[in-house]
């Protein structure tokens, strides 16, 4: 290991995290009883701005009021740009702090931007003298964000997880397309032709490199790496596909943008049965490997080494945290 230690952010469960928008309080109680691991209250892009005083008011009476069991509570801020952000963390830390664990600060661009509401938050919190320390959450979503993905997510103590947030990125980028996520036709390749002249074309996925970019800058500051939304709710296959690419990378979430997403996302970043137990065999055999004084052997065919054991515990510490 590196002499560099890395400090992980708190272990808070975050398969599925839910956007729900502080306009709609119809939807709040569903979304309570809902088994999303973290539940963000919105006040930016899904809320219009005739609405978005009421929705900061909204949200404030519903963290006070219903009974959000274990869930974790987020308010996804209106952006630095805006006139809204400032109220939008003043008011709800100072009037619904004590049930609030995270802040999402979507369009995060520079280390500076969340030292600004570290700095506000810090305030609130030691004005009011909230015990719990809140959270931060943020949205990687925009070329500027990318590009100093690295600092911003060693920019705060405060700092648990970098989402991707594939809508705002491809505006950002100009990418080509007007869907939420997913993938695209034109990004592909086409083979050769094979002995009959026949060609194929194969799908790439046009968001592995700011996905991947985006799971290292998290895991090397020790924080969690969550995909963001996949508009097409109609289409779990896709939803699946995409949080499968996401999960075989690093990312330890992703988002229901719908709640038929949630039970999806939970299911697909939980580790099968299947793998925890191939886990644990893995860690058996290390140990009686260790025991006669060997570091590599072989299970089912395959050298296993010490790096088998890091690679196993990752997926029997995350199947505990799901079962505590
Ligand atoms: C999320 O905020 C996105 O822009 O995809
Ligand atoms: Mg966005």
């Amino acid at each position: 290991m590196s002499f560099h230690p890395i400090e992980q952010a708190p272990g808070r469960l975050n398969r599925s995290e839910l956007a729900v928008p502080g306009s709609q309080p119809q939807m709040f109680e569903k979304a309570a009883d809902s088994d999303a691991d973290v539940i963000f209250l919105d006040l930016e892009d899904a809320v219009a701005p005739d609405e978005k005083l009421q929705a900061r008011k909204n949200i404030i009476k519903a963290l006070n009021e219903i009974d959000w069991g274990r869930k974790s509570m987020s308010i996804r801020i209106n952006g630095l740009d805006t006139h809204y952000m400032y109220r939008d963390v003043v008011d709800i830390v100072e009037q619904a702090g004590e049930r609030l664990d995270l802040i999402m600060i979507p369009k995060v661009g520079t280390a500076a931007d969340v030292y600004a509401v570290d700095m506000l938050v810090t305030q609130i919190e030691d004005a009011t003298g909230l015990k719990k320390r809140i959270g931060f959450e943020h949205i990687i979503e925009t070329a500027l964000g990318m590009q100093n993905v690295h600092e911003i997510a060693a920019a705060s103590k405060r700092n648990e997880s970098l989402h991707f947030g594939v809508a705002d990125y491809a505006a950002s980028t100009r990418a080509r397309t007007t869907v939420i996520g997913g993938v695209n036709e034109h990004y592909s390749v086409l083979t050769d032709p094979d002995g009959d002249g026949n060609r194929q074309t194969h799908w790439g996925d046009m968001w592995h490199y700011a996905i991947s970019r985006m799971v290292v800058a998290a895991r090397a500051n020790g924080l969690r790496p969550l995909d963001g939304p996949f508009g097409d709710f109609s289409d779990p296959d896709g939803f699946k596909a995409a949080a499968y690419r996401a999960a075989v990378i690093g990312c330890e979430g992703k988002w229901a943008i719908h709640p038929s997403q949630i039970a999806l996302a939970n299911e697909v970043m939980s580790p099968s049965k299947d793998e925890v137990d191939r886990a644990e065999r893995i860690l058996k055999a290390m140990a009686e490997a260790e025991a006669a004084g060997k570091g590599a052997v072989s299970l089912d065919g395959r050298l296993i080494d010490y790096a088998s054991i890091r690679q196993a515990e990752v997926l029997v510490e995350k199947a505990k945290q799901i079962s505590a």
